[in-house]
């Protein structure tokens, strides 16, 4: 194998790699979304520009920033999507099914807890089954806590969460669909997921389900209810983060912070 001497230097915002000082170069600069690399041979400039696409842009209308809710009400939400290449919320070009909007409860003992979760700024990459099951049709037949047509994520993670093989055992069910388990109802078959992302999804629902304080909401617009005062002098935030993966698996998320008193 042939050792090459790599010489890097910076110029600017440019980054240059020569292989021998006096001959080729390599610069990489980057200029927001878009990463340009440009290649000098011998006094040739060849230039390839790789263009990456740009996150969707996710915004949360309503409720905004920094309101103040009260216990046990209902607030209206709606949420637009732009994508430079899948299009827009606006027109109908984006499926309601994969715009999520995570509602997450966060309980505070004092003023200066919700100071200190306000700050916080929520960025948790979403779980694998999650992704997998907002490309397909289970948001049409069930919710979070809800009982739509088949069981809501609670129902389920209350039934199957402290056995063994539970995400095995629903993950055979969801691609082989499902019938008597739970009424009359049946469960078509999804040949098309794989077993290793039919137990992602499982997983995922038997984690969302057991959660008390969150919510998750297909669509771009809805309601959802504050909880009842849990206790007296209670204080606590509600933290919406609403996401949409576009095709070119570029995520975008906007999040707002509601306080509750
Ligand atoms: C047409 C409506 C419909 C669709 C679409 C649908 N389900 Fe279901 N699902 C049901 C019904 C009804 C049941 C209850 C079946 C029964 O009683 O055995 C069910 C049951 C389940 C169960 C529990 C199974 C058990 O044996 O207890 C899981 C897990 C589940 N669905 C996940 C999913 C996932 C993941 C998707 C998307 C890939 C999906 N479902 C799509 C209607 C649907």
């Amino acid at each position: 194998m042939k050792f090459t001497p790599v010489f890097i230097f910076f110029v600017g915002a440019q980054l240059l790699c020569f292989t021998e000082p006096w001959a080729s170069a390599v610069s990489l600069s980057v200029a927001g979304d878009d990463l340009a690399l440009e290649m000098r041979e011998e006094g040739m400039i060849k230039s390839v520009e790789v263009h990456q696409p740009s996150a969707p842009k996710v915004e949360i209308l309503t409720p905004h920033e920094n309101e103040t809710v009260t216990w046990g009400i209902q607030v209206r939400y709606a949420i637009a999507v732009v994508d430079a290449v899948d299009g827009s919320s606006k027109y109908g070009e984006i499926a309601a099914t994969e715009c999520l909007l995570e509602i997450e409860y966060l309980p505070a003992t004092a003023a200066t807890d919700v100071k200190a979760i306000v700050g916080k700024a929520a960025s948790t990459p979403e779980s694998p089954g999650l992704s997998r099951m907002k490309t397909s049709t289970c948001f049409g037949c069930h919710a979070d806590k809800i009982k739509l047509a088949g069981p809501s994520f609670a129902e389920i993670a209350q039934r199957y969460g402290n056995q063994t093989g539970s995400s095995g055992l629903l993950g055979k069910r969801i691609i082989e669909g499902s019938s008597g388990v739970w009424g009359t109802s049946e469960m078509p078959s999804h040949p098309e997921i794989t077993t290793e992302a039919a137990e992602q999804i499982a997983t995922y629902i038997l984690e969302q389900g057991a959660k008390k304080n969150s919510w998750i909401y297909p669509g771009f617009e809805g309601t959802f209810r504050i909880i009842d005062k849990p206790a007296p002098g209670a204080k606590g935030v509600y933290r919406l983060t609403a996401s949409y993966t576009s095709k070119a698996q570029r995520r975008g998320q906007h999040s707002v912070v509601l306080k509750v008193d």
